[in-house]
């Protein structure tokens, strides 16, 4: 098969369909460049890219700085696995933890095995350094939660299409609902055996679902009451997106065990990360968890440059400035429209609410729109749907792409 030859929209769509399993529904639009703010499909035509591929891609598409060191590194090494030491691991393990403050990485690739490798690494510590006794810890997780997609993590759902026909369920797990401190308090005071809190600052997927202020703070504050962890998945609030370097900032909350993915690589690679002291993370021992390609070298050369890049164009300061200006216009615009009823969000990590039920299309309708009108959003809802631009977009960027979506929402007034 001639892999470079030109395909049109329609036939990489029926190649996807025929060949590939059924497991997304992406919008219509068959993308074949990036650069920036900007995707192009294969026929050449020019969108902003408001999801960032769920906030992996908040360096902006293909930014050169880390295009370069993957593609220097990549000429060098590769692959060695954990098997021998490499020349680059060292450097990111140091760079990544004195960035993010802790004493020690242990590096994964994807999101989902980041939270697989914290759910363990907070066993592990319950019963060696807590004194749990065996089999019996219990991690709380909060309803409406989205941590990935393996079968540990989908035993934790609430999402019907993420669990069913998938048991049996890994048990282990006590569900709260989300943003409420009390709910917490009371599993604490009353239930044996927790190990950890595990917690989105800002729920993403469940329709960037901001918790009221002071709700983090409070939740930390009573997990080290009870000696319980306080883990964050940041794998899609965290670098820069919400405004912070990390979400938990914005409340001064230092989590035990810190999770990253998605934009550590810039999306340029499946990079991710848990981060923790050494009171907890040298629990794990050699052979008790890792990955062939966890913290391979490029990896590694890539996840430095991405890091360096959020510092370096002050991402989180644009993150933070772009979103109030963001949500400002667009909570003008709602209050006359029938069609939004909210926004809502911190940074560069946002949303609408429109009106429709859960399950309705409007949403999915609002986005075939915008596409047309040359910007990709995605619903996470069938009333919600998440604005998540590249944070490296610059303000006359976002007017034009406010002017798109507002003109895009009047047409369905
Ligand atoms: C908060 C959160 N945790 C975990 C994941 C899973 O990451 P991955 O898709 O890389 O496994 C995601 C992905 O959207 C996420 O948003």
């Amino acid at each position: 098969m001639n892999v470079a030859g030109h395909l049109t929209s329609q036939d990489a769509i029926q190649l996807e369909h025929r060949y590939g399993a059924h497991n997304y529904h992406p919008l219509p639009v068959v993308l074949s460049k990036g650069e920036g703010v900007y995707v192009w499909d294969v026929e050449g035509k020019r969108y902003y890219d408001f999801l960032s591929a769920y906030s992996a891609v908040n360096q902006g598409h293909c930014h050169p700085k880390i295009v370069e060191a993957m593609v220097e590194q990549a000429k060098k090494l590769t692959l060695t696995s954990r098997a021998f030491y490499n020349d680059m691991l060292g450097r990111y393990e140091q760079y990544v933890s004195e960035y993010f403050g802790y004493d020690k990485v242990l590096p994964m690739n994807t999101g989902a095995e980041a939270v697989e490798t914290a759910i363990k690494l907070c066993r592990k510590w319950a019963y060696e350094k807590k004194g749990i006794p065996e089999q019996e810890a219990k991690i709380i997780v909060c309803e409406n939660n989205f941590h990935g997609r393996t079968t540990t993590i989908i035993s934790f759902s609430n999402d019907v299409d993420a669990r069913k026909n998938f048991g049996p369920y890994t048990p282990g797990f006590i569900k709260i609902p989300y943003d409420d401190t009390e709910a917490l308090e009371k599993v604490l005071k009353e239930e044996k055996n927790i190990a950890g809190l595990l917690v989105e600052p800002i729920q993403g997927e469940a329709g960037v679902y901001v918790p009221s202020e002071g709700y983090l703070k409070k939740a930390d504050a009573l997990c080290k009451q009870h000696e319980v962890l306080f883990i964050a998945d940041e794998i899609q609030t965290g670098i820069a997106r919400t405004g912070k370097l990390l979400a938990v900032q914005h409340e001064d909350v230092r989590p035990d065990i810190l999770i990253l993915g998605k934009a550590l690589s810039g999306g340029a690679y499946p990079v991710s990360a848990v981060l923790a002291d050494d009171a907890i993370i040298e629990v794990i021992k050699p052979g008790q968890h890792g990955s062939t390609f966890g913290g391979n070298p490029i990896a590694a050369a890539v996840a430095i440059a991405a890091l360096e890049v959020v510092k370096d164009e002050k991402l989180a300061e644009n993150a933070a400035a772009l979103g109030s200006f963001f949500r400002e216009q667009i909570a003008a615009y709602s209050q006359t429209s029938e069609v939004v009823k909210l926004v809502r969000g911190k940074g560069l990590l946002n949303a609408i609410v429109v009106n429709d039920t859960e399950d309705g299309d409007l949403a999915w309708n609002i986005c075939v729109a915008l596409k047309e009108n040359g910007l990709l959003a995605k619903p996470t809802h069938g009333n919600i749907i998440r604005f998540a631009p590249p944070l490296v977009m610059n303000k006359e960027q976002l007017q034009e792409c406010i002017d798109i979506i507002v003109k895009t929402l009047k047409s369905f007034e």
